[in-house]
Order: structure tokens, then sequence, then C-alpha cells
């Protein structure tokens, strides 16, 4: 599969004929965190396998469908159900979700994950704004032919995690119910959990929080220029950090469930205040 600027046009223009709007606010859920596209009034819904040329996740706590409608008076186009490398998926294809935001008119990203905590200083439900990430894979979801219609092929990363959108989501922080942090986000391809020693030098290297996302999503954003925000949910501590604890799946989803509805509740008053 070629994945040059057709590839994304063709999708986003079938999206587009459906959806009817210009959706200003692009959202991306992470593992168990698919309660927010309940609360999307108004919705008109597209299951990815309906969309010739999308991906399907293939991870069970993972909906798989794109929903396009309102959020506190905002239009609003959300992925419930992402995609990530350990799926199989080349890194390139994971550009997917935020081309098809920037050629739907997005002008902001909200991208959520369920993460590791590496800062021995966080607690289970704890909410991390991502001020950066880590990526020890030299693997680039902009490899290849750049795509000039998105961006320049060496783009500048030092603000991708928006300082703007952070400030605006401290701002809103009191009276949500939630523990916030802001930290360093380190990827890992998994899908294996990481080792306690890959967890060591996570945290020597600066670390505060780990998982197998986002970074793809937010590359994409900071070379076609759309701020965004990145939060993690920490479901768990990652490896290591607790003595003798396993971490699972099924307590990656109990975690995110325990705070969904003020992460949902806080999502869209971020939403509204854009
Ligand atoms: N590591 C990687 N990804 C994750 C974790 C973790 O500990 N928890 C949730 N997603």
């Amino acid at each position: 599969m070629e994945y040059n600027y057709a590839y994304f046009r063709n999708i986003a223009d079938f999206v587009k004929d459906r959806i009817q709007c210009e959706p200003e606010v692009g959202v991306i859920l992470g593992s168990g965190l698919g309660k927010f596209a309940e609360t999307i009034e108004d919705p008109i819904v597209l299951p990815y396998a309906g969309i010739p040329g999308f991906p399907v996740s293939t991870v069970q706590s993972h909906a798989g469908k794109l929903i396009c409608g309102n959020v506190n008076g905002k239009k609003v186009i959300c992925m419930a159900g992402r995609f990530h490398h350990y799926e199989g998926y080349d890194f390139r294809l994971l550009s997917l979700p935020i081309r098809l935001f920037k050629l739907l008119g997005v002008r902001t990203a909200i991208v959520t994950n369920a993460a590791g905590g590496v800062n021995t200083s966080f607690r289970v439900g704890d909410v991390m704004l991502i001020s950066d990430h880590i990526k020890l894979s030299s693997l680039s979801p902009m490899e290849g032919p750049n795509l000039d219609e998105f961006g320049e092929r060496f783009f500048d990363v030092s603000d991708m995690y928006t300082k703007r959108l952070r400030d605006l989501a401290k701002s809103l922080a009191p009276g949500s119910g939630l523990r916030m942090q802001e930290g360093v986000y380190m990827y890992f391809a998994g899908p294996q959990f990481e080792t306690p020693a890959e967890i060591r030098m996570a945290r020597l290297l600066g670390a505060d929080a780990v998982g197998m996302s986002t970074v793809t999503e937010a590359l994409t954003a900071a070379h076609c220029g759309m701020p965004l925000l990145g939060m993690s949910v920490i479901t768990n501590m990652a490896a290591g950090v607790v003595p003798d604890a396993v971490i699972n799946h099924a307590e990656v989803g109990e975690a995110a469930d325990s705070i969904s509805d003020r992460f949902v509740a806080f999502t869209r008053e971020i939403i509204k205040a854009l």
C-alpha cells in the first residue's frame, strides 16, 4: 500500500460526504477511555470497516468507529479506536487519524491514552498532561517521500504538545476532581509491557509515563501544524515500580473506567473553552 496524498484525500472525501460538517476539534480515544464517544450529541457514526481503505483496530477495548457530532456547542470528530504499531501497522499508516482530521478542517487535536506511571510520585488514576515525548525507535510516520501538501520534510517538534493547550487544561483542572500531573511520555512499541530494567532506564532518561501509542499522532500533528493536547491516564504503575505487582490489560481497563466520568467531563470542558 502506498500512503500517498491520494490515499489520505480519498478517505477524507468519503468521510466528508457523510458527516456533512467541518469539525473543529479531533479527538482520539485511548484504551478504556471510549465513554467520551457516548456523550457526543447528534452523532453520525461511521464504522471503520465501512470506510474504503481504512484500517480496522484489532484491540478489543477499542471500538473502531468515527463519530462526528456536537460537544458543548463545538463540532467534534472522534476516533473511538486507534491503531498501534504492535497490531502490525506501518508507522506511515499511523499518520492517518491526524491527516484525516487535517483534511476535514480540524484545528485542534486532543489525544488520550492509558499509560504506566514511571514517576514514583504518580498514582493510579492521575491524569498526566504530556509535555514532551521520548521515542527510542528510529521509525517515523513521516518516513518515505514527504507529502508537501501536509508539511515540510524537516519540521520542528519543540512545541509538539502545545503549551497553550496544556495551560488551558491546567486552568480547568481545579474542580475537575482529577489529580493532574505534567510530564514526559516515553514510547515503547509493545505489545508486551516493559521490563523493570526498561522502566528504570526510562526514569533515568527523564520519562514520567510509558505507553504504546500517541507519539505517531503527535509527530503527524507537528508535521501538519496542528496544535495538540495529549493526556495520559495513569492506569497502573509501570513494571517493577510496585514490587511483585503484575500488569495486565484488564487492570488497565478497570483503572481507566474508575476515572472515566471525571475524565470525560474534563475533556468536554476543555473543548468548550477552546
Ligand atoms: N506500559 C505500556 N503501555 C501501557 C501501560 C504500561 O505500563 N499501561 C497502560 N498502557
